[in-house]
């Protein structure tokens, strides 16, 4: 038995054409949002436009670095230890890279890893300009495509942090561009890649190490979505660990701290994953 003509998305696609809807632009963008979100969306929107509530970090650096409460409470909840191996796989321009080396001590070592070679010059100087010599000198800088990281390194991190490029909506609502050529494609293709580059982590980390996966999205299908499609793809292999935070609030599988319920901070979803103790991660 063939699948009925017409129904499913294409349907939903071609009454939308029928009644005038656009597929891209600032009104799909409000319609995606708000029946992903209901009256939350009412609420949200508004809030992300001045989000994120700037903190200088300042412990253990030559100088303040400042970022958003929530992304320092999100590189936190790794809970790197003094003596750690830690990878941070896409990591300009480093906020939460100083976070992670500074926890891991001179006695640590981090990888922090970025694709765009403009990025990752940014990202060397936030280490140069910031980190001690003694924590800098333990700090290697890569360039590789995180989703393909299986082939680098597996089981050589006690922590990995991905902090996976997202859909941002913060920064679409800031610009009339991004707005205009927006449409609900972007957030199933960031899902996807997010999931490859979590994969990745999962292979990356060492038995009975962490992984904490997080976006500044608000869109459920890269946050609690990508965790998801991993739970089922690697059962097993590993476990979501309870995270908690200050601010914010759980998810199914993680926590989100979102402006308009954290006092402008945020947006964040983080999740922080165990990979269970001596199980080979195999590709999916
Ligand atoms: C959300 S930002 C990271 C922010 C950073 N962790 C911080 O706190 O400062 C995501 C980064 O991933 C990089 N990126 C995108 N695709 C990548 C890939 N395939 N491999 C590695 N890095 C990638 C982007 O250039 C961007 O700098």
């Amino acid at each position: 038995m063939g699948r009925k003509k017409g129904n499913g998305p294409e349907r939903r696609d071609r009454k939308r054409r029928d009644v005038g809807e656009e597929r891209r632009g600032p009104a799909a963008f409000d319609r995606f949002y708000s029946e992903l979100l209901g009256d939350r969306w009412n609420t949200l929107r508004p809030c992300l436009r001045d989000s994120g509530r700037p903190v200088a970090l300042e412990a253990g650096l030559l100088r303040p670095y400042y970022l958003d409460d929530a992304s320092v409470t999100a590189a936190q909840a790794l809970g790197v230890q003094g003596g750690d191996t830690v990878l941070d796989m896409c990591a300009a321009p480093g906020g939460k890279t100083l976070v992670l080396a500074t926890a891991a001590g001179p006695g640590g070592t981090v990888v922090a890893n970025e694709r765009s070679a403009a990025r990752r010059a940014r990202l060397i100087r936030v280490l140069d300009e910031h980190l001690p010599p003694d924590i800098r000198e333990r700090v290697t800088v890569t360039g590789h495509d995180a989703r393909r990281w299986g082939l680098h390194e597996r089981e050589r991190y006690d922590r990995v942090l991905l902090d996976a490029p997202c859909s941002s909506e913060a920064h679409v609502l800031g610009s009339q561009q991004h707005l205009d050529r927006w449409s609900p494609a972007r957030t199933r293709q960031l899902a996807v890649q997010a999931h490859a580059m979590l994969a990745a982590a999962v292979d990356a980390v060492k038995p009975e190490g962490y992984v904490l996966y997080s976006t500044c999205a608000v869109s459920p299908l890269e946050n609690d979505g990508v965790i998801e499609r991993l739970l089922k793809r690697r059962s097993g292999v590993v476990a979501v660990c309870r995270a908690q935070a200050p601010w914010g609030e759980p998810t199914v599988h993680g926590w989100e701290i979102m402006p308009d319920r954290a006092e402008g901070r945020g947006p964040i979803f983080f999740a922080l994953l165990r990979r269970a103790p001596f199980v080979k991660a195999s590709h999916s």
